[in-house]
């Protein structure tokens, strides 16, 4: 899977992406990310990529032509024949689980991030971008935003994590938090771990972690645990002690 950054700061977004499991995914040529600097595209000579609003307001605002010719030519030498953009925005629709395991499966993705106070409308247009944001609160720039969905989405590639079951069983991939999970000792501290998992019996290990995973969802996330009740209407009946 490619994906291409248009961005000012390249060098942020390649800082924080090559690094730990993203890294190996790229040197494993599993993943291809390019971070590639809007401000190249200029054909201001002094660099200049930004302007005022017309009609007056405050700050500055991305122009279309270095955005465009960015975007084209990110277009043209990409394989994939029409790629989608993403614009990070506070405006767009909230980044979720669901939504990245469907960009995953995406040959090219585009991220487009936007800096000062915005980008000019036409260009947003004509490349017919799908605003995308990272929760209710506003950054200085689309650069976070877009290393949090790379992350998000780069690790559900087939073959990027180690074990391809850890993308399976996790917080949200079923609509619920993860159960808790303990490892050695087994007597940490005077604490035990719950005895089932030192069982070796598969089917009541699954049963307690799914009653955990209910449990946790409904203490931590009360408005998750309802949608899946609400989905899921038989839950197993609770059979271990904790
Ligand atoms: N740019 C600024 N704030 C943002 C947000 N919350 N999500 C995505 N892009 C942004």
């Amino acid at each position: 899977m490619n994906f291409y950054i248009m961005t000012l700061f390249p060098e942020m977004v390649m800082g924080g992406l090559n690094n730990s499991i993203i890294k190996r995914a790229m040197e494993k040529n599993l993943i291809t990310i390019e971070a590639v600097n809007i401000r190249d595209y200029t054909l201001d000579k002094h660099g200049k990529v930004d302007d005022y609003p017309f009609g007056g307001g405050a700050g500055m605002l991305m122009q279309a032509q270095p955005v465009y010719d960015c975007y084209k030519a990110i277009a043209d030498k990409c394989e994939t024949d029409k790629p989608r953009v993403l614009y990070l925005s506070p405006q767009g629709k909230t980044f979720t689980q669901q939504m990245a395991s469907k960009l995953s499966k995406e040959e090219s993705l585009i991220l487009l991030c936007g800096h000062y106070e915005g980008i000019d409308q036409r260009v947003l247009d004509r490349m017919e971008v799908e605003e995308v944001s990272i929760g209710d609160y506003v950054l200085t720039g689309g650069e976070l935003p877009a290393m949090v969905m790379v992350d998000t989405i780069a690790r559900l590639v087939p073959g990027v994590l180690n074990n391809d079951d850890s993308a399976v069983d996790e917080s949200f991939s079923e609509g619920l938090l993860e159960y808790p999970q303990y490892t050695r000792p087994e007597n940490w501290d005077g604490e035990l771990v719950p005895e089932v998992l030192l069982s070796g019996h598969h089917k009541n290990i699954e049963t307690w972690r799914k009653e955990k995973a209910l449990e946790n969802t409904k203490n931590k996330r009360p408005d998750l645990y309802e949608e899946y009740v609400l989905t899921h209407p038989a839950q197993p009946k609770k059979k271990h002690k904790s």
